[in-house]
């Protein structure tokens, strides 16, 4: 088999929180009074959460010191968490489901290499806490997507040579972050319009063909 694993990204990929990113961070923006939209908004994929505000205030007239900075990115989190736990198991898809559980079947290890600190609470909210065989995330990483740390990371966790990765991305920094790591990459949703994946799919349901 080409492919030994199969890293995911989360927020777009298992599933979708990034309404709710998009919703904590306009909230922040509408009250600093800056423009946002879904444009903006699809620059933050797979960035880090400070890197997220530093795109946000990109448009914003007034200056604000590091601590206001925390601050903002806080407050940001606090509403997105609160979005989140409204998250159950009914928002895992049926698509995606049965994909993770063929490649599981075919034996294929399967991990998550997302950006972000939130990563472990979704999974447990969608039902999947205990279903990886490892997780790299937000909170084990120093650079964030395009940088191949997160799945550099996962990798090796898994104890899987980045060549034997298969990267599933919805973020144009997660596609380029697999292939400064050595690794090929699927896209979905947002990624699939650059055309800079080694596959562009069109379903979750694709993997099963990808990784045969
Ligand atoms: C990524 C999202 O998964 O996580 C980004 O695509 C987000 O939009 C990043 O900024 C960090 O997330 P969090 O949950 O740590 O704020
Ligand atoms: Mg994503």
């Amino acid at each position: 088999m080409k492919y030994e694993a199969v890293i995911f990204d989360l927020d777009g990929v298992i599933c979708h929180t990034d309404k709710y990113h998009f919703q904590a961070w306009k909230a922040l923006a509408d009250k600093l009074g800056i423009y946002f939209d879904e444009t903006i908004n699809n620059r933050l994929r797979g960035v880090s959460r400070m890197e997220s505000l530093e795109i946000i205030l990109e448009r914003y007239d007034g200056t604000l010191t590091q601590e206001e900075k925390v601050r903002c990115a806080e407050e940001k989190n606090d509403l997105y968490k609160e979005l989140l736990k409204q998250m159950s198991p009914a928002d895992l898809s049926p698509e995606v489901k049965e994909t993770l559980d063929t490649l599981r079947a075919r034996d294929v290890k399967l991990a998550i290499g997302s950006s972000s600190k939130n990563a472990r609470f979704i999974l447990g909210q969608i039902g999947l806490g205990d279903y990886f065989d490892a997780i790299s995330d937000g909170n084990n990483i120093t650079n964030s997507k395009p940088d191949p740390e997160v799945f550099v990371k996962a990798a090796e966790f898994l104890g899987i040579p980045a060549g034997k990765c298969l990267v599933v991305e919805d973020a144009e920094a997660g596609i380029q972050a697999a292939a400064a790591g050595g690794m090929d990459s699927a896209a979905m949703g947002d990624a699939v319009r650059y055309h800079i994946a080694t596959y562009d799919m069109d379903s979750f349901t694709d993997l099963q063909n990808i990784v045969a």
